[in-house]
């Protein structure tokens, strides 16, 4: 009787069977897909941190010389160089951090350099500047009411990574008019991405203006 109701219906047991094997695998990957991003991770500081080792845990991709005797190292973290090399926009999580020097003047106050013109670095200048793309800041983050998108600014001592006394209404000012993404360096950023190496780029005007 029990045989003969099995074999009756054994495409409907083999069925049974099958779909019961499956269903927990599939609810998982339905589950697992609809889970939501992870929480962004909790914020121990005000504002940008300093990112300490940036020298060896980000990524220099370019420096630039200027005629006005200073020198720029770039450097960005590694979820900022992975966009770049893969020609994306900068995507949150990037911090890029901007370090620079004067060049040693020979006695009669011109600029030594090296046998590639490159400017040979003297005094590295007072701060390092940074700027971070997070999702997450709050008012408290800002010290002015400028915005750049989602890219906050920090102004860091050289030496002790200290925050730097200078306002940072001025980064978002003039950052506002940089060519894509409120980021100045993109030129050198496609470049690296081409080249794979950091690329040494000489900038023909001075100050903080943009390079032409
Ligand atoms: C008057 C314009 C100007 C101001 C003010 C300014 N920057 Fe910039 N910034 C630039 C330019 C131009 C570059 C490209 C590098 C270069 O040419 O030296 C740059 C590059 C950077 C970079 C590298 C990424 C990028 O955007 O290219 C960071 C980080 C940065 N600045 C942070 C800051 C911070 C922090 C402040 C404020 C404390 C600040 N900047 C103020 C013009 C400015």
């Amino acid at each position: 009787m029990i045989r003969k109701f099995f074999k009756k219906n054994r495409l409907t047991f083999i069925i049974a069977i099958v779909a019961l094997a499956v269903l927990p695998v599939l609810a998982a990957w339905v589950s697992s897909a609809n889970l939501a991003p992870p929480a962004p991770t909790p914020r121990s500081v005000v504002g940008v941190a300093y990112p300490r080792n940036y020298r060896q845990d980000f990524t220099q991709y370019a420096t630039i010389q200027r005629p006005d005797g200073t020198i720029r190292d770039v450097y960005m973290n590694a979820v900022g160089i992975a966009a770049v090399k893969g020609y994306h926009i900068l995507p949150i999580g990037t911090v890029i951090a901007i370090e620079g020097y004067n060049a040693l003047k020979t006695a009669d106050g011109s600029y030594v350099t090296d046998a590639n013109g490159h400017y040979v670095k003297g005094d590295p200048l007072p701060f390092v500047h940074v700027r971070e793309k997070r999702i997450d800041w709050t008012a408290a983050d800002f010290t002015s009411s400028a915005r750049n998108g989602s890219w906050n600014f920090g102004s860091f001592d050289f030496k002790t990574g200290a925050t730097y006394n200078e306002s940072l209404n001025a980064c978002f000012l003039c950052h506002n008019t940089a060519p894509e993404d409120f980021t100045y360096s993109v030129e050198q950023m496609a470049d690296f991405a081409y080249a794979g190496a950091p690329v040494y780029f000489m900038c023909r005007t001075t100050g903080r203006t943009a390079c032409e």
